[in-house]
């Protein structure tokens, strides 16, 4: 019933090249590789055999792990970075871009990453069915690594190399929980945007999405705050829908009374600011990935334009504009389009960011859904909690109830410390117009799990090669990252 060797699925590239939209595409905080130039000869893919269940010793099933290593900046005595990969498949251009491989050359580190299980092509079962997904959850990645480093440990003759692990956004987290609960085998961890505070209603994603649109001027947010008053008007009739419709290029004609589309729909136009204000000026772009040169400073550009008609009708452009960019015809908004995607559980459609794998890991134990529930946001109240809580159940079925989804939240703070996380050599660099800063850390933990503040940056921006563009306090935090890993490896592995 397991998968064996090689997975045959090729991902497409993600971000906003994925042809489908949804009110939960890309807003989880998947972090998309680094440019790299044409050319560059990336590291073959490596399979390490995995255990599929390791709180269950009777269960002796094994999958294959996807991995890659690059040695080339490796001196006999160099620490060992470890890349742990989160909801996406890994992607070998970190193997040879990013903040850091320069650390990598400076440190002579020897680089390894292991992808997460459930994604990319380190699939441990035949299907993402809902029962073949029991095995899919953070503990069992952090047990993966757990298994992966005793044996990288051994076979490469690693065993007294200080290792530093790196994750950005849940992989952050991933990073800063692998330090907490497998201390011998990691010396240090680098947890870049980790939301590492489980939370089912994340409705401060929006407030800083709010906040990081004002850095632009507050009339950004007046306009997107006009825009959906408009639109919730143009609600109440039958000819406001036709409107609607025809504006918003929607695919199928839009039917007001409708609150699962019409939640959908207005989580799917927030979403689109939403992932600007998240990737915002990142160094991410990259073959492939469109629309990367739309940045706060173009929305804000359109939605302040009065040549364009009403602040209703800038928004409607904007939404052209995402839809021409992604060269999609027409918006897929609805409810039923979106939960027959993610109900779907071929491995052979998987586009993975925002898809199956990950609203399983959301509903059994994270939460993070990014409603409109909080009043101090301009993009209405149409997308409250309840409309993320029961795509748990009409995705996996009745058993995925509310009460569920809350005690699965309960149980990962309880067992890594939310906010109380007691650890030593962690940093946590923050980037102040990233969303998800809302739940990580942003204040000292001590002095040896310090949290690194980068005012002016998006999601995971230090882990971006550097470029001549950059703030010059994102070069000081990547330098303030370096030393503190250096700090580090003359430290005592205790
Ligand atoms: C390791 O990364 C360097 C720097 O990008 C690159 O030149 C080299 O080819 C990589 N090695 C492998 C095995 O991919
Ligand atoms: C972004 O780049 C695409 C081409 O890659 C171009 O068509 C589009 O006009 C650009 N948009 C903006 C806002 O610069
Ligand atoms: C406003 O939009 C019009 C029409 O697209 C465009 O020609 C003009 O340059 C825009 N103005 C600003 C200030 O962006
Ligand atoms: C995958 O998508 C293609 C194109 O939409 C479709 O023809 C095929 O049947 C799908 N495969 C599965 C297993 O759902
Ligand atoms: C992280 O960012 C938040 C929001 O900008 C800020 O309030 C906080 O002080 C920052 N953390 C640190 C340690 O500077
Ligand atoms: C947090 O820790 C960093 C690194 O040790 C230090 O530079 C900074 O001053 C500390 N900030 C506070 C508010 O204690
Ligand atoms: C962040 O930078 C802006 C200017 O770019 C400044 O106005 C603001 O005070 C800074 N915030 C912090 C917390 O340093």
């Amino acid at each position: 019933m397991f998968r064996g060797a090689v997975a045959v699925v090729v991902l497409g590239l993600l971000g906003w090249s994925d042809g489908f939209r949804l009110g939960r595409t890309q807003q989880f905080g998947f972090l998309p590789p680094p440019k790299v130039a044409v050319g560059t000869s990336l590291p073959p893919d490596q399979w390490f055999t995995q255990t599929l269940d390791h709180f269950n010793p009777t269960d002796t099933r094994t999958w294959k792990q996807r991995y890659f290593t690059n040695a080339t900046f490796y001196k006999p005595g160099g620490p060992v970075f470890l890349q742990i990969n989160g909801e996406g498949p890994a992607n070998p251009q970190w193997m040879v871009e990013g903040a850091w491989i320069s650390y990598a050359k400076r440190l002579n580190a020897y680089l390894l990453s292991l992808e997460h299980r459930y994604y990319g092509k380190s699939l441990p079962t035949e299907d993402a069915s809902t029962e073949n997904l029991i095995y899919l959850s953070s503990e069992q990645a952090l047990a993966d690594l757990a298994i992966f480093t005793v044996s990288m440990r051994k076979s490469l003759g690693l065993n007294k190399n200080k290792w530093i692990v790196f994750g950005g956004s849940y992989s952050g987290s991933l990073a800063a929980w692998y330090r907490l609960k497998y201390p011998h085998l990691v010396h240090g961890a680098v947890a870049t945007s980790a939301p590492i505070l489980a939370q089912v209603n994340f409705k401060e994603y929006l407030e800083v999405v709010k906040a990081s649109l004002a850095t632009w001027g507050e009339e950004c947010n007046s306009m997107v705050y006009e825009a959906n008053r408009e639109l919730h008007l143009l609600l109440q009739h039958r000819v406001g829908w036709q409107t609607i419709t025809q504006q918003f290029r929607l695919c199928e004609p839009l039917d007001g009374t409708n609150q699962l589309d019409v939640a959908n729909l207005f989580s799917v136009l927030a979403g689109n600011i939403e992932e600007v204000v998240q990737y915002n000026l990142d160094n991410r772009a990259f073959e492939g990935v469109k629309g990367t040169n739309i940045t706060i400073d173009t929305v804000c550009s359109v939605l302040t334009n009065t040549t364009l008609g009403s602040p209703y009708a800038r928004y409607a452009a904007l939404n052209s504009m995402f839809l021409d960019v992604q060269g999609e015809k027409c918006l897929d908004y609805t409810y039923k389009s979106m939960v027959d995607q993610m109900q779907a559980t071929s491995w052979e459609n998987n586009t993975d960011v925002g898809g199956r794998t990950w609203i399983y890991q959301t509903c059994t134990e994270f939460g993070f859904y990014q409603s409109s529930d909080s009043s101090d946001q301009p993009f209405g109240n149409e997308f409250p909690l309840d409309f993320f809580t029961r795509q748990c159940q009409d995705i996996f079925g009745t058993k995925f109830t509310t009460a569920l989804l809350n005690y699965g939240v309960k149980r990962t703070n309880s067992i890594y410390g939310g906010h109380n996380l007691k650890v030593t050599r962690v940093v946590f660099p923050n980037g102040s117009i990233d969303p998800w800063h809302a739940l990580g850390v942003t204040t000292n933990i001590s002095s040896s799990a310090p949290a690194i503040f980068i005012n002016g940056t998006a999601h995971c921006a230090n882990m971006y090669p550097a470029s001549p563009s950059d703030l010059p306090q994102l070069t000081a935090a990547r330098e303030q990252i370096f030393r503190l890993i250096t700090q580090w490896l003359h430290q005592k592995d205790v």
